[in-house]
């Protein structure tokens, strides 16, 4: 693995349409804990975020609220903003595709793709369904609507620009064929070959039944479609057309995270290192219709596609109309935010879908955090305070043999973890990160069991079993502090603070032995409070 290749994290840029859910909280979370977790190897991330502005949905809403669009616009990405602060999300860059940068961009864009005869004018007839922003053929819809949706699309015919993608299946089918991990999970790239082999229609690019969006260059009746606009974002943000540096505009909106690093760096830089984290919904338009984009323009598609399921809720379709929506906020203030990331983290629809229920909330957060990790860091510093007066001993061997094969077999899974965990997260398998991390939680909740400090405390000649037993378990919680970095931010630095140690960087603090002997611990607290069940 090689950790100074740099990495561009994307979420979809989400709908200014309404408040964000559990839906898009998920693959923020996602995206944000790949970002923390390379960031924390010390290899080059930028992660990037932000709204979709504009189209029929946002036009739509505007008008309802009795507002105009960018008025509208404004006041929903502030809750964006409060939302993505309160979750702590770390990202470099937030765009918005009203930026005057990113629109000009588009534009730029557009041109290119028209010069090379890529562009043509024709009648649209089209079923459209305006919450996917998206046309479909008959035969997509199930029982006469939006697979998605499921409401009736709209009738469109209208005179539109259209973009040649029926030229760009076989192109596409060989870069899947030459890169086969460039759409995640593998069942999800087969489902988009099959559809490439049965061939690829022409997309319409245009509208001019409303006017917010993009100007057409050259015929200002026209807006762009809002995925071509959209879809740009990944390369308008780094600075393309020209190579410089990252627009300012795309920096300011309210990117408090902002790199140092990104900023510096040109277009090749960043770009095509691109991993967009994106829900099964929308990977036809980040597979298909975008990589044939780049093609027409002469620009590499972007490395990796990670296509997430959906959450359902208690066997549900979460939906307003059903009133279970879950608000990734509430959530958080009422059990914590690493509560709430644990959960998607561990549970959510990384690969398949997922069903949030309450009841396996509460579980893994009891099992997990409050009696796995919290109960093991909690027990581990406080008896380090009450036999050492919170001083880490020194290393030394047991005395019992049997005591120090277990001890062999905390420090292995140690040795181990970081080249795991590295394996796991380069296949974006947070899931099977966190448990290789909870087999250490486990293994080491098992060895205060089996070493049973608390009665070789009362036996003045067991003091070096007891001392040894410590110090493992001093070391198994500062190693453990650092590997939930990424996961539990919140909770890395907690512990890193009752330990009186730096918080976490995986580069080097993943392994034995770094806590010098005689380091003072801080004052221990229960990270996690148990919920209680009646
Ligand atoms: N604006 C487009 C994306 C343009 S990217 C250039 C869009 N926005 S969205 O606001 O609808 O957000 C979509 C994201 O939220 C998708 O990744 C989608 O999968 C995710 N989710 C919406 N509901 C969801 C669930 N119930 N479960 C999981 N994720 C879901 O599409």
């Amino acid at each position: 693995m090689d950790l100074t290749q740099p990495i561009y994290i994307t979420t979809p840029l989400y709908y200014v349409n309404d408040e964000l859910h559990l839906g898009h909280s998920t693959t923020t979370i996602y995206a944000d804990t790949l970002a923390r977790f390379w960031r924390a190897l010390g290899r080059p991330v930028l992660f990037l975020t932000g709204s979709d502005e504009h189209g029929q949905k946002i036009f739509d809403t505007a008008k309802a609220a009795g507002t105009d669009p960018k008025t509208f616009a404004d006041r929903i990405v502030v809750k964006f903003f409060e939302l993505w602060e309160a979750l702590d999300i770390s990202y470099d860059v937030f765009i918005r595709t009203t930026d005057k940068f990113h629109e000009d961009a588009v534009q730029v864009f557009f041109k290119r793709l028209k010069d090379k005869g890529l562009v043509f004018k024709d009648m649209y007839r089209a079923l459209y369904c305006v919450g996917c922003e998206t046309n479909y053929t008959a035969k997509d819809l199930v029982d006469g609507k939006c697979p998605v949706h499921k409401t009736v699309p709209q009738k469109i015919e209208e005179e539109n620009y259209f973009f040649k993608l029926s030229a760009f299946a076989q192109p596409l089918l060989d870069h899947i064929a030459a890169h086969p991990d460039c759409i995640v999970p593998e069942g999800r790239r087969n489902e988009i070959v099959g559809k490439l082999k049965e061939g690829l229609i022409d997309a319409s690019v245009s509208r001019t039944k409303f006017d917010w969006g993009v100007r057409m260059p050259g015929d200002e009746a026209h807006v762009l479609w809002v995925w071509f606009d959209a879809l740009l974002n990944y390369v308008t943000a780094l600075g393309w057309p020209d190579s410089g540096n990252l627009p300012t505009g795309a920096i300011a909106g309210r990117a408090r995270h902002a790199a140092p690093a990104a900023k510096g760096k040109p277009f090749v830089y960043w770009w095509p290192q691109a991993v967009h984290l994106v829900g099964k919904d929308i990977l036809w338009h980040h597979s298909v219709v975008w990589w044939s984009m780049l093609m027409g323009a002469d620009i590499a598609p972007p490395r990796q596609v990670l296509a997430h399921g959906w959450w359902q809720v208690e066997g549900d379709k979460m939906g307003k109309s059903l009133g279970n929506v879950i608000k990734p906020l509430e959530v958080a203030n009422k059990y914590s935010r690493d509560a709430l990331r644990y959960f998607i983290l561990r549970e959510g629809p990384l690969r398949g879908d997922a069903d949030w229920r309450q009841l396996n909330f509460v579980n893994r957060y009891n099992a997990d955090l409050a009696n796995g990790l919290g109960n093991l860091v909690n027990r581990s510093l406080n008896m380090l305070l009450k036999y050492f007066g919170g001083a880490a001993p020194a290393e030394m061997p047991f005395a019992d043999g049997k005591l120090e094969t277990a001890r062999g077999e905390l420090k292995s899974l140690v040795a181990g973890l970081r080249e795991e965990l590295i394996a796991r997260m380069n296949a974006f398998e947070m899931d099977n990160a966190l448990e290789a991390i909870w087999k250490l939680v486990r293994r080491a909740n098992l060895f205060v069991d089996e070493t049973k400090p608390f009665s070789l405390a009362k036996d003045p000649a067991r003091k070096q079993d007891l001392a040894a037993a410590m110090h493992a378990l001093t070391e198994v919680s500062r190693v453990l502090g650092a590997a939930v970095t990424p996961f539990l931010p919140d909770t890395a630095v907690k512990i890193a603070e009752q330990l009186a140690c730096k918080p976490g960087s995986l580069a080097d603090e993943l392994a034995w032995g770094k806590l010098p002997a005689g380091h003072k611990i801080g004052t221990p607290a229960a990270l996690f409070a148990r919920i209680e069940t009646t």
